[in-house]
């Protein structure tokens, strides 16, 4: 047994020291907001919906989170004890173990909370406090053992004498209770600690008082404890995330150049052998296929990458990019963007909303808005498709095989048909048969000698 009946996450709380309008945990670590990765982590080990404490801020937590959890609503933030309190009507209705676990410790991995579960199923503990050895635990409540090395009380590091401060084992702040025991003891806890709170960590002390049994389970990956209180460990826990996130893409075959400077969100697949460049930033529900080549300083938001593509210094929003193709440098795909095999988007073009067929080159600096472009087209240099009227927006389709000169505008709606040409400098405002060759600007006046009629004329001008 490692799962538990329910979690309770704790996320009330001010968080005065991040300075911030915002609720603590609604800083996002690595994409995400501290309290996604908690409720992640929840959902792993229980099978009933997570119960956050919140308070401060409650809304915006709340309307981030919806209808994934279950909310308790702590009015005044009278401490981590008093957080529970508030979730009493839910684990009245519960039996089993509960896991309380703070919400702005976000590198906490479900399998080390399932140990700590295990450890308490295993052992018959009525309360478990997960514990870490830091180097540096100022700040943290510390684990107090007695003689026999038992768990005898958790003290705050602001209530610990210097003998205490000594003490390298901390809580984590994450803890499996046997829901009865917990419930009789919680109206043992009292406000009088330097803080004037109702701790959470004083449930220990009493619950050993009232005969029942507890433990502390040691976890030895001491990064997975980080709290965050300040915007420094807010950064701190970011590094630590990421590492872990890059490590499991290098694990699984995917080459960085620079680790410390790709930043890569927790949902993204990347495919064996693809290489990739520091400085590229991949986000949300990203895939990257096989063997691509991502060269420096991309992001790839919510995008669809396919195999052997290779990508340089571009921004592809929400758009699906087949295989072999090449985009960049200084490409912008924005959303809605469909691009085949084999195409090559060059430097300077920005594409939205448009699909692009196999082999169809937009080599330099054009616009592609609401089109349709077919299979091996040429879009020349300089293309812009005129999408808008002032008032509406309409879609340009050029078929297959069409081939657009340099320096045209397009004005949509129109249709160029399969194979058509269009010269240089054209503006087209009707369809292009197929195979037909359109002109559309002023056709050329070669003056001849009017250059030294010109000077002839200044020159009567200046005997004057
Ligand atoms: C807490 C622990 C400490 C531990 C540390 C680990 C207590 C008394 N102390 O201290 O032993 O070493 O975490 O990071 O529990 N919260 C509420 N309502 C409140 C107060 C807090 O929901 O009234 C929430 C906060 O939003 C936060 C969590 O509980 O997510 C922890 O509170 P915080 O004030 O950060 O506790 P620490 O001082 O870090
Ligand atoms: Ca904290």
């Amino acid at each position: 047994m490692n799962k538990c009946a329910v979690v309770v996450i704790l996320a009330a709380g001010e968080g005065t020291r991040m300075k911030s309008a915002k609720a603590k945990v609604m800083h996002k670590v690595c994409g995400y907001p501290i309290i996604e990765h908690v409720v992640r982590t929840a959902e792993e080990i229980s099978e009933s919906l997570p119960v956050v404490v919140v308070g401060h801020r409650a809304e915006q937590i709340e309307q981030y989170l919806g209808q994934r959890v279950r909310y308790a609503y702590q009015a005044q933030r009278l401490g981590t004890g008093h957080a529970v309190m508030v979730a009493r009507p839910v684990l009245e209705k519960t039996d089993g173990y509960v896991v309380v676990v703070a919400g702005d410790i976000p590198l906490i991995r479900s399998c080390t909370l399932q140990k700590m579960v295990r450890f308490a199923y295993e052992g018959r503990y009525d309360a478990v406090a997960l514990s870490a050895i830091l180097e540096d635990p100022t700040g943290y409540g510390r684990i107090i053992r007695d003689d026999a090395g038992d768990l005898e009380r958790i003290v705050e590091h602001k209530d610990a004498t210097d003998e205490q401060r000594q003490v390298k084992e901390i809580n984590v702040s994450a803890y499996c209770f046997n829901i009865r025991a917990l419930l009789a003891s919680l109206d043992g806890l009292d406000n009088h600690n330097t803080q004037g709170e109702y701790y959470l960590t004083d449930v220990i002390h009493i619950m050993k008082e009232r005969g029942n049994r507890v433990g502390a389970f040691v976890t030895w990956d001491a990064d997975e404890v980080l709290g965050i209180n300040t915007r420094v460990q807010l950064a701190e826990v970011e590094q630590k995330m990421r590492q872990r996130i890059n490590r499991r893409h290098m694990e699984n075959g995917v080459t960085l150049i620079d680790p410390n400077n790709t930043y890569i969100e927790p949902d993204v697949v990347i495919g064996c052998d693809t290489i990739i460049y520091p400085g590229n930033v991949l986000e949300g529900r990203t895939v990257i296929g096989e063997e691509c080549i991502l060269y420096p300083n991309s992001r790839i938001v919510n995008s669809l990458i396919g195999n052997r593509t290779q990508i340089q210094a571009s921004v592809i929003l929400d758009s699906k990019i087949g295989d072999e193709t090449t985009v960049g440098p200084y490409a912008y795909i924005r959303p809605g963007s469909d691009i085949g095999n084999e195409v090559r988007i060059g430097d300077f073009v920005e594409i939205k909303n448009s699909s692009i067929g196999d082999g169809s080159k937009v080599s330099h600096l054009s616009y592609v808005g609401d089109g349709s472009i077919g299979r091996d087209v040429n879009i020349g240099c300089g293309t812009v498709f005129v999408n808008y009227d002032g008032l509406k927006k309409h879609r340009a389709v050029v078929e297959d095989n069409a081939f657009i000169g340099c320096n045209v505008n397009l004005i949509a709606p129109v249709t160029i048909r399969k194979g058509a040409y269009i010269a240089a400098g054209s503006t087209i405002t009707e369809e292009v048969p197929e195979k037909a060759l359109a002109i559309a600007r002023a056709r050329q006046v070669n003056k001849e000698g009017w250059v030294e009629r010109r000077q002839l004329k200044k020159k009567g001008e200046g005997d004057k």
